[in-house]
């Protein structure tokens, strides 16, 4: 019924964007940023940089004081910001639920505020708790309170794709659940991005969140100055200058291992023993290949242990010598996954394995670490980086293709500054709708969504 999966998000530019209060340094200033369609942006940065300014401008919770955003090629900067705002999917710490609506009232406020009916709220409502796996028969009818901090945060997910908005902004969200919780909650991101093509401006300190989630991070200082702009390839391996590299911190190298994944790198193969074959057999097949040791799999050829050809001497048919069994890594994993497992079991090496687990070759710590020095010389893509700087230019549209802007800076971006800065309508009242935040703009009082049964959890339930 959803045809989510072909929506593609929104390009959006910030041009030239200041956000002062009062006579202090600006919060952000001068600020000049493109986020491409359908990618995920990452910012990352110091306490107090600007980066939740800059995410508020871009759904006008916090007006810019200058400047201009333009979403899709419309300038969004003067039309009603709560239109704006049922537009663009906002996620926040701790879902920013509202604690006296039901999960499935939560998940449906933007569409019943859109004046969706009934129905198609309640079927889209079921449709994304699914899509954030909860089951919507057992959480539709539950309170926030009644669920665990993952499991709020995943609501606060779907109802922030409730209206299906191209755009969805995303401030620390993972920030307040424990590491277990947050890593489900990344993969899922990961796995309903892959789906749904959105633009996602997401907001972390955690700068192997970045690596992890983002197409692209931009790495801000104070005021909302950009330090690099590129992909997390691009920001490991070539740092822009010193406050990049500190803010990547020690182990660029390490952080690369979340990048490469087990089957991009070359496994060993060692001779495979069935569990209950021919020992002589084995011990034979061992002789011809020159190895010392053999992988035990199972009737389905799962790894279950390792095997020495002087041990297999000692046997007639093969059986599980008594050892500790093998960590196993899967092909997908990342290297620091894989290296995790490693260190955890005490091992030099894991098996590596496919579908069904299903044995494929065997990875060793010196695999990885000629990993890591291979990748801190390999060469990374070239690929063009969006518009991103604190200069003042404005950049130019030039390509609008199947609703998709791209940007250029224009030749002369002085004359274009100067008629900017001369123009009319270029600034904006100080007034911030912080209150916005929770959407407690709704006042309950109003009963924007209460009455309605389909959508109200039994009274029974309220604290
Ligand atoms: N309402 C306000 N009035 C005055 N100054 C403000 C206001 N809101 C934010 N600031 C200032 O603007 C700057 C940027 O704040 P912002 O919240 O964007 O930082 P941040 O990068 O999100 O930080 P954090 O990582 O701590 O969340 C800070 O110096 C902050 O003190
Ligand atoms: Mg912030």
């Amino acid at each position: 019924m959803s045809n989510s999966s072909k929506i593609t998000g929104a390009t959006i530019l910030l041009e030239n964007v200041t956000k002062s209060y009062g006579s202090k340094k600006p919060a952000v200033n001068q600020l000049t940023l493109e986020i491409p369609a359908g990618q995920t942006v990452m910012f990352v940065g110091p306490s107090g940089c600007g980066k939740t300014t800059t995410l508020k401008m871009i759904n006008r919770l916090i007006e810019p004081t200058s400047g201009r955003i333009v979403i899709n090629g419309e300038d969004v900067t003067k039309m009603n910001g709560d239109d704006l705002r049922r537009r663009i999917g906002y996620v926040i710490q701790a879902g920013g639920l509202l604690p006296h609506l039901t999960v499935g009232a939560n998940v449906g406020l933007v569409p019943k505020m859109l004046k969706w009916d009934k129905e198609r709220i309640r079927q889209r409502t079921d449709e994304l708790l699914d899509l954030v796996s909860l089951d919507p028969e057992i959480y539709r009818d539950r309170y926030p309170k009644q669920l665990s901090g993952g499991q709020q945060q995943r609501v606060g997910v779907a109802r922030a794709l409730a209206a299906d908005p191209p755009v969805l902004l995303m401030d620390e969200p993972f920030g307040a659940v424990d590491p277990i919780t947050r890593q489900r909650l990344q993969e899922e991101l990961i796995h309903v991005q892959a789906e749904l093509h959105k633009t996602i401006v997401f907001v972390t300190h955690d700068f192997d969140e970045a690596v992890k989630l983002g197409d692209w991070i931009v790495i801000f200082n104070e005021g909302g100055k950009i330090e690099q702009y590129g992909t997390p390839e691009q920001i490991l391996a070539h740092p822009a200058n010193e406050f990049v590299e500190d803010f990547i911190g020690s182990g660029a190298g390490l952080k690369q291992l979340g990048l490469a994944r087990v089957r991009d790198v070359r496994m060993r193969q060692l001779p495979t023993v069935d569990l209950g074959e021919d020992a002589a057999a084995a011990a034979n097949r061992l002789t011809e290949a020159h190895a010392i040791r053999g992988v035990v799999l199972d009737q389905h050829d799962r790894p279950v242990g390792w095997i020495s050809r002087r041990h297999l001497e000692k046997m007639s048919t093969v059986v599980l010598p008594d050892e500790k069994g093998v960590p196993t890594v899967g092909e997908s994993s990342t290297l620091d996954d894989a290296l995790d497992t490693m260190l955890v079991a005490g091992s030099s090496e894991a098996a590596v394995t496919g579908a069904r687990g299903r044995y494929r070759g065997v990875i060793t710590v010196n695999t990885v670490i000629r990993a890591i020095e291979g990748l801190s010389h390999e060469a990374v893509e070239e690929v063009s980086v969006p518009v991103g700087h604190n200069t003042g230019a404005i950049p130019v549209a030039t390509t609008a293709e199947n609703g998709v802007i791209t940007y250029e800076m224009a030749e002369d971006d002085q004359q274009k500054e100067d008629e900017w800065l001369t123009s009319a309508n270029r600034e904006w009242s100080e007034t911030d709708r912080q209150k916005w935040e929770n959407y407690s703009s709704l006042d309950p009082a109003e009963d924007v969504v209460g009455e309605d049964p389909n959508l109200k959890g039994s009274g029974s339930e309220r604290a």
